[in-house]
């Protein structure tokens, strides 16, 4: 049985996972609206990671008796300065992802609390695959400053992400 307060956590993270998703389908839609498909598709991806977590998350809550209770989800931004300004924010929302995730293992671990700190182990590997590969993805668009041909040639290789769901 959960405790109130890691049950709320996770609650409140579950809905943040969602809203993280909000914000790559937007992110997805803003590089869609620059015709850059290849950009818009990892978002895309992205946004159905987001609603993995969430889900295995809501599948926790179950199986640990606990309800998963949904919220309202703030809208995302519409526009970014640029497609870097983009990943840059990605990369600041996966920072602070990292941390609520942090957060609640700390408490799981002050309530001795070893199924929810095995549960989120994941999610803190997971979180550290999520920083490197948009900062990967940002060190590649500083170091083409954003030209024509490396956009093409980016945008291409980003158009061939694909969502496979992990083993829960
Ligand atoms: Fe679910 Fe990108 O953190």
């Amino acid at each position: 049985m959960l405790s109130k307060k890691v049950e709320k956590m996770i609650n409140d993270q579950m809905n943040f996972e969602i809203y993280s998703g909000y914000i790559y389908l937007a992110m997805g839609a803003y590089m869609d609206s620059l015709d850059l498909t290849g950009f818009a598709n990892w978002m895309k991806v992205q946004w159905q990671e987001e609603f993995f977590h969430a889900q295995k998350m809501y599948n926790y809550l179950l199986e640990r008796g606990g309800r998963p209770f949904l919220t309202e989800v703030p809208a995302p931004p519409k526009d970014w300065k640029s497609v870097k300004a983009a990943f840059e924010h990605a990369l600041e929302h996966e920072q602070i992802v990292t941390g609520r995730i942090n957060d609640i293992m700390n408490v799981a671990i002050k309530e001795n609390d070893h199924a929810t700190r095995s549960f989120l182990n994941w999610y803190v590997d997971e979180q550290v695959e999520e920083e490197a590969s948009v900062d990967a993805i940002i060190k590649k668009l500083k170091l083409m400053k954003e030209s024509g041909h490396g956009m093409y040639i980016l945008d291409k290789e980003l158009g061939a992400r694909t969502f496979t769901a992990p083993a829960e």
